[in-house]
C-alpha cells in the first residue's frame, strides 16, 4: 500500500488523476472501475476538465461501477447511474455502450448479479477507484461480508443508510438493499486507487491499515492486493502516524518473517522427520538385525542346547529303550544307594573272612598245642 497525504480536495483530485492518466497513457482502451460518493467528485471534475482542456480521450475506455441501490430508477437523481452520468460520463467522450452498472431495477436481481459478475470477470479493471464507508465498507460490502461472495444483494446497515441520506429527500427513502460487486471481485483489478477525506473516515482508514485481520473492516482486504495507492487528506489520515505505519509495517514484516521461519522450520522438521524416520528405520533395522543376531545366537545356543538336549534325549532315549525311563537323578540315587550297599556287603564279607581266618588259625594253634602236649 502506498500513501499520499494531501492538503485538500484539489490536491486529492490532482494526485488521483495522475494514477488514472498513467493507466490511460499505457492503455487507451483501459477498463476503469468507478466509484460513487462525494469523495471522487473532485477527481471526476478534474477528468472532465482535463478532457476539455487536453483532449484526453475515453472513447475506447470501458467503465464498470461498483454498486447501485435496489429499487431506484437509473433516471432518479439519487441513483448511482444518474450520478455517474451527471458527474462524469456526460462530460467526457466515453461511449455510453461501454459503461455498465448493476441494474437495481432488474426484475430478477439474482440474475442481474450473475450477469454483472460475469461481465466484471470478463473485463477485469486496469484501475479501480474506491471510496470507503465510515464503517470500512468498500462498494456496499458491509462489515463481515464474505470476501469471496461475488456481486450480490447487500443489506445496508443503519449507519450506511444515514451516511448516504443526503442524496434522498427523506432519510427514510434510502433503500435498504443495494447490488454490489464483491470484495474478491474488486481485488481482481490490476491497480486500486482508494480515496478518503475527512475526520469521519479516520477510524475506517486506521482499521483498513492497522485493524484486525478479519472481515470486520472490509477495506482491510486491500492489504492482500499488491498495487494499492491510498490518497488521504490529513483528517482521514488522522489516526495514522508515520511511527504507527512504520511500526505496523515492521510488525507485519516481523510476523511474516516469523511465519516464514516457522514454515521453514516445519519444512525442515518434516525433512528431518523423514531423515529421522529413515534413521529410525535404520535404527530399527539395526536393532532388528541385532535382535536377529541375538536371536540367531540365542537360536544357536538353543540349538546347541537342543542338540545337547537331543543328545540327552537320545541318551535318555537309549535309556528309555532299556526301559529305564526313570529320572536320571533317581537312578543315580539308586546307584549310589546300591554302591553303599555293595560297600557294606564287601566290608561284611571281609570281616567274615577275617573272623573265619582267625578262628581257623586259633583252631590250628590249639590243635598244634594239643599235639605238642600229646608229644610231650
Ligand atoms: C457509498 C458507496 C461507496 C462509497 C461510500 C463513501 O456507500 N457505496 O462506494 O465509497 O459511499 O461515500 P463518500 O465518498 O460520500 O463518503
Amino acid at each position: 500500500m502506498r500513501f499520499a497525504i494531501v492538503k485538500n480536495a484539489k490536491e486529492l483530485a490532482e494526485r488521483a488523476f495522475l494514477e488514472i492518466k498513467k493507466v490511460l497513457d499505457e492503455k487507451p482502451d483501459a477498463v476503469i472501475g468507478f466509484a460513487t460518493g462525494s469523495t471522487p467528485i473532485p477527481l471526476y471534475d478534474k477528468m472532465a476538465d482535463d478532457h476539455k482542456r487536453n483532449g484526453t480521450s475515453y472513447k475506447d475506455v470501458r467503465a464498470f461501477n461498483l454498486d447501485e441501490y435496489v429499487g431506484v430508477d437509473p433516471g432518479d437523481k439519487a441513483s448511482f447511474a444518474r450520478f455517474m452520468q451527471d458527474r462524469l460520463f456526460s462530460r467526457i467522450d466515453i461511449d455510453p455502450a461501454n459503461t455498465d452498472i448493476p441494474n437495481g431495477m432488474a426484475e430478477d436481481l439474482s440474475a442481474e448479479c450473475e450477469r454483472y459478475s460475469a461481465a466484471v470477470k470478463e473485463h477485469p479493471a486496469d484501475i479501480q477507484i474506491l471510496g470507503i464507508g465510515a464503517n470500512g465498507h468498500i462498494a456496499f460490502n458491509e462489515p463481515y461480508t464474505k470476501p469471496e461472495e461475488p456481486t450480490h444483494i447487500a443489506l445496508l446497515t443503519a449507519r450506511t443508510r444515514a451516511d448516504n441520506a443526503a442524496a434522498f429527500k427523506d432519510p427514510s427513502l434510502v433503500p435498504q438493499y443495494a447490488l454490489t460487486m464483491g470484495i474478491d471481485e474488486i481485488l481482481t483489478a490490476k491497480r486500486i486507487l482508494l480515496l478518503a477525506m475527512g475526520e469521519n473516515k479516520a477510524q475506517a482508514i486506521y482499521d483498513m491499515v492497522m485493524g484486525r485481520d478479519d472481515t470486520s473492516c472490509p477495506a482491510a482486504a486491500l492489504r492482500r492486493h499488491p498495487d494499492v495507492t491510498v490518497v488521504l487528506d490529513r483528517e482521514a489520515a488522522g489516526l495514522l502516524t508515520f511511527g504507527e505505519w512504520e511500526r505496523a509495517a515492521e510488525e507485519r514484516e516481523a510476523r511474516q518473517a516469523a511465519e516464514r521461519a516457522e514454515e521453514e522450520l516445519e519444512a525442515n522438521e518434516s525433512d528431518e522427520a523423514v531423515d529421522g524416520e529413515t534413521a529410525e528405520a535404520a535404527a530399527d533395522e539395526a536393532s532388528e538385525a541385532d535382535e536377529d543376531a541375538a536371536e540367531e545366537s540365542a537360536e544357536d545356543e538353543d540349538a546347541a542346547d537342543e542338540d545337547a538336549a537331543e543328545e540327552d534325549v537320545d541318551s535318555d532315549g537309549e535309556e528309555s529303550e532299556d526301559g529305564e525311563e526313570a529320572d536320571t537323578s533317581e537312578a543315580e540315587d539308586d546307584e549310589a544307594e546300591n554302591g553303599e550297599d555293595a560297600a557294606d556287603e564287601e566290608a561284611d564279607e571281609q570281616a567274615d573272612e577275617q573272623a573265619d581266618e582267625q578262628a581257623d588259625e586259633q583252631a590250628d594253634e590249639q590243635d598244634d598245642g594239643a599235639d605238642a602236649s600229646e608229644e610231650k
